[in-house]
């Protein structure tokens, strides 16, 4: 019984991972072929060929014009995924294509359609416009995972564990002692977490890029639209200030902080991270810190879950969980993840029975 959504928009890649050269990424368990055409389009196929499986992103298959050709016996597919020539006879035959797959490139990333196609566009991509805004100043990566996906949804609905897993970085005492406030849009399949702490320890993460010292009000607003796509808007100012009643908001120093969730296989996971910052914007010093840190903090939250992942994978069934305030936000996101979940398994309206 799978856990993940289908029917739905994951991020595949960042759009500069795809060029006009075969690539090849495993999204919800299926194995995809990604490729740019000559004209700049990203193209997603299946990366099984029809004929015997090879696997279209494995040499010698190369990429011919806007053609792919398999390396095993020559199957050729055009960017569509329809095949256009077998070896050995003219005629092709008719179910000869590779399952193409519905793809946005946006915001810089490349997102895929996984499910039924055509869902897809009445499927909205969900929006993080600030990483490629001219207003911000971004830095991102991706890590691998080896934990199912929905521990990663947990982990970042609940940053209370920045005090303790990144503490030194961006955990300071006052992130684990502050309540926090949830809230569910089912309409707009929203989930939000707010934590306001208004006169808290500056920790390193903010105070070398900020220049800020001494202490600081700091806002944590979660919003995760399930399944894929998080983000944190973190607001770090002077103890005291608060934005205009028009919404601008001058002494305080914004970050969008992006992550996508993508599951690679039911036990392992795609962390793309992004860190979009609105100050000190042509300053490579501060990309390069952000940048480090951040993949660090990262790579923390990455250490932990993967331990957690084999923690349940070879536990005895029947351990009970124990839940409290700090869950509220990661208990609503699995709610509408077990939603989504039966959703995308349903018959496709209009089905005979
Ligand atoms: S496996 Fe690709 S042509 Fe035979
Ligand atoms: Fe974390």
């Amino acid at each position: 019984m799978t856990t993940i959504p289908r029917d739905q928009w994951y991020v595949a890649a960042y759009g500069r991972e795809i060029s006009h050269e075969l690539f090849s990424r495993t999204i919800c368990g299926e194995s995809v072929l990604f490729w740019r055409t000559a004209a700049g389009a990203v193209t997603a196929m299946s990366d099984r060929c029809v004929h015997r499986r090879f696997p279209l992103s494995q040499a010698p298959t190369r990429l011919v014009d806007d053609q792919v050709v398999c390396g095993y016996h020559g199957f050729t597919y055009a960017a569509d995924g329809r095949c256009v020539a077998v070896p050995g006879q003219t005629r092709v035959p008719r179910t000869a294509r590779l399952r193409s797959y519905p793809v946005v490139e946006q915001d810089s990333f490349v997102w895929i359609f996984i499910g039924d196609p055509d869902r897809a566009d009445a499927t909205p991509v969900p929006r993080a416009p600030w990483l490629d805004s001219p207003d911000y100043t971004t830095v991102s990566g991706m890590e691998p995972l080896a934990a199912r996906y929905e521990l990663l949804v947990d982990n970042l609905l609940d940053l209370s564990h920045e005090t303790y897993l990144h503490g030194g970085y961006i955990g300071t005492p006052e992130v684990a002692s502050t309540p926090i406030r949830t809230e569910v849009d089912e309409a707009a399949g929203v989930v939000s977490v707010s934590r306001h702490m208004d006169d808290a320890e500056c920790p390193p993460f903010y105070a070398r890029s900020t220049g800020l010292t001494g202490r600081i009000a700091r806002w944590q607003d979660i919003e995760y639209t399930p399944p894929c796509l998080y983000t944190l808007h973190s607001r770090i100012a002077p103890v005291g200030s608060v934005p205009n009643p028009d919404g601008s908001d001058p002494d305080a120093f914004h970050v969008e902080v992006v992550y996508a969730i993508t599951p690679e296989t039911e036990s392992s996971t795609h962390d793309f991270w992004a860190v979009a910052r609105d100050f000190a914007r042509d300053d490579q010093g501060v990309s390069d810190f952000l940048a480090e840190q951040n993949r660090t903090v990262v790579l923390q939250d990455v250490e932990a879950l993967d331990v957690l992942e084999q923690v349940i994978a070879t536990e005895p069934a029947g351990y009970q969980e124990l839940s409290i305030n700090i869950d509220t936000g990661g208990l609503a996101a699995r709610r509408m993840l077990a939603a989504l979940v039966a959703r995308g398994s349903a018959a496709p309206a209009g089905a005979g029975t």
